[in-house]
């Protein structure tokens, strides 16, 4: 007598195929666990579903039995949004094999992307289209355009192009009884009724699973400038934005604010990578005007901006990258903090947004409490000023006791996140809440919002099998 999970295994696999289930406990390991190895668990088996049929049918079949589907994309989550609980009960969902571009349609600047495309992959034919995708992250070569649309991610193009809600005309989902919503349209306009589309972005796969998506594309960028500007603080820098913004109409791309503490980190722990101005500054801003028409003389444009910005006393100094290898360092230097700051040991992480005319006062209260009260922690706060989030992180210093540092975590991001709400913010801007975040979303979110939640989650989802525990606390349905 089989039991039931390998009688499920047997039907999983008769589905997708042979090749397309894991099974083998020693097989499962780099899908039962996240890209920064902090989330651990453990599944029944990995389904790797080519089609949406095939998608279909698993989750109508583990709807029918009542067994959680975790989906994963890129499994690059920062909040462990796409790994199994322990249990061992789950079926991981991983999308990779659905990875064709179904369609470009350049007249109407879309195309149709199914979800386990990858960003770069995206990039590479809204290009081959003569077009742009403008969604920007530093996992672009890994990270899944189903796993972007899940988190609504953000990155450093933001500013210009909003985040990944606002690049969407419609979606494939199926829905957690096998259903398939079809809403694949590629129109600008359309007021039919309730935006379906809009509940799945930024659900995390518990609302149903995302397989494909038409997205917006825009004219290519044909014009670029560049600098990185060394401010005295932020407040400086928030204002050097609104000065290029106006000078500029709109074409600033990229405003991302690093401390001096980031740039050191950089410098001690990368490879290639310089301090960039011989005497340190507070903070620097890495910022980038493109445009899309040949003529426009952006680089000339930037240097006007900044010799009044230096005049104003906004800027302290500033380098313009004067050729593609110095732009390459500019952003290699800015996408890398994460992982300087990984390699120089224990961190804490808080992904805030406050409106951006908050932040330098957000930045002087909570570093203020930080200098003072967690003398073994060095605050790294560095982000897209431009959208007002920083990733307010703070680094063991060196030669301290990373383990103490990490013993504090509770009692750190009580506060920093009390004052995020002070301020009228939010304690997660762009990465979402996936199992991490669950406890912060029951205390910082309104009865009302939280109760709407959790009906939209019981009307989609009954018998709870979408990603069970992420975004909402776990009910024990979607356990075999
Ligand atoms: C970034 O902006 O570099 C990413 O969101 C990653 C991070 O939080 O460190
Ligand atoms: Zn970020």
């Amino acid at each position: 007598m089989k039991t039931q999970g390998a009688q499920l295994q047997d039907e999983l696999r008769a589905i997708v195929g042979p090749e397309a289930l894991v099974a083998a406990t020693g097989d499962m390991g780099p899908y039962l666990e996240d890209h920064r190895h902090l989330f651990h668990g453990r599944a029944l088996a990995v389904v790797r579903p080519a089609t949406t049929d095939e998608v279909s049918r698993v989750l109508a079949l583990c709807h029918a039995r009542g067994v959680g589907v975790v989906p994963q994309g890129g499994n690059t989550s920062y909040c462990g949004g796409a790994t199994p609980d322990e249990s061992g009960t789950q079926v991981v969902l991983a999308l990779a094999r659905m990875n064709r571009i179904r369609s470009t349609d350049p007249d109407n600047d879309s195309l149709v992307a199914e979800a386990g495309c990858t960003l770069a992959q995206v990039h590479s034919a809204a290009e081959a289209a003569g077009r742009l995708f403008p969604l920007r992250l530093g996992s672009e070569g890994s990270c899944q355009i189903g796993g972007n649309l899940s988190t609504n991610a953000g990155g450093t193009q933001v500013l210009r192009y909003g985040m990944m809600r606002e690049l969407v005309l419609g979606l494939e989902v199926v829905l957690a009884d096998g259903r398939v919503l079809e809403s694949l349209t590629s129109l600008r306009k359309d007021n039919t009724g309730y935006d379906l589309k809009g509940l799945f972005l930024g659900a995390e796969g518990t609302l149903g699973v995302i397989t494909a998506a038409s997205l917006r594309l825009f004219p290519p960028t044909v014009a670029t400038a560049t600098a990185l500007i060394a401010v005295p603080d932020v407040a400086a820098a928030v204002r050097l934005l609104a000065r290029m913004r106006a000078a500029s109409s709109g074409r600033v791309s990229a405003f991302e604010l690093m401390p001096a503490a980031a740039v050191e980190l950089a410098a001690q722990h990368l490879e290639g990578v310089r301090r960039p101005f011989a005497t340190p500054h507070p903070w620097y801003v890495l910022a980038e005007l493109t445009s899309s028409c040949p003529g426009d003389a952006l680089d000339t444009l930037l240097a006007t901006a900044l010799t009044a910005a230096v005049e104003a006393g906004e800027a302290h100094d500033a380098l313009l990258a004067q050729s593609e290898r110095e732009r390459a360092a500019f952003w290699f230097l800015r996408e890398h903090i994460p992982e300087a700051q990984r390699r120089a040991g224990a961190s804490l992480k808080h992904d805030i947004s406050v409106p951006v005319s908050r932040l330098a006062g957000f930045v002087e209260r909570a570093g203020a409490w930080i200098a003072a009260h967690v003398p073994e922690g060095l605050l790294v706060a560095y982000g897209h000023v431009g959208d007002g989030n920083l990733h307010f992180n703070v680094s063991a210093r060196p030669g301290s006791d990373g383990a103490a540092l990490l013993s504090r975590a509770g009692e750190v991001r009580r506060v920093v996140h009390d004052l995020v709400r002070d301020f009228g913010g939010s304690f997660s801007a762009e990465h979402g809440i996936g199992q991490l975040k669950v406890g912060e979303l029951e205390r910082y979110t309104s009865a009302v919002e939280l109760e709407l939640m959790h009906t939209l989650k019981r009307a989609l989802d009954p018998r709870g099998i979408m990603n069970p525990g992420k975004v909402l606390a776990a009910t024990t349905a979607g356990r075999a």
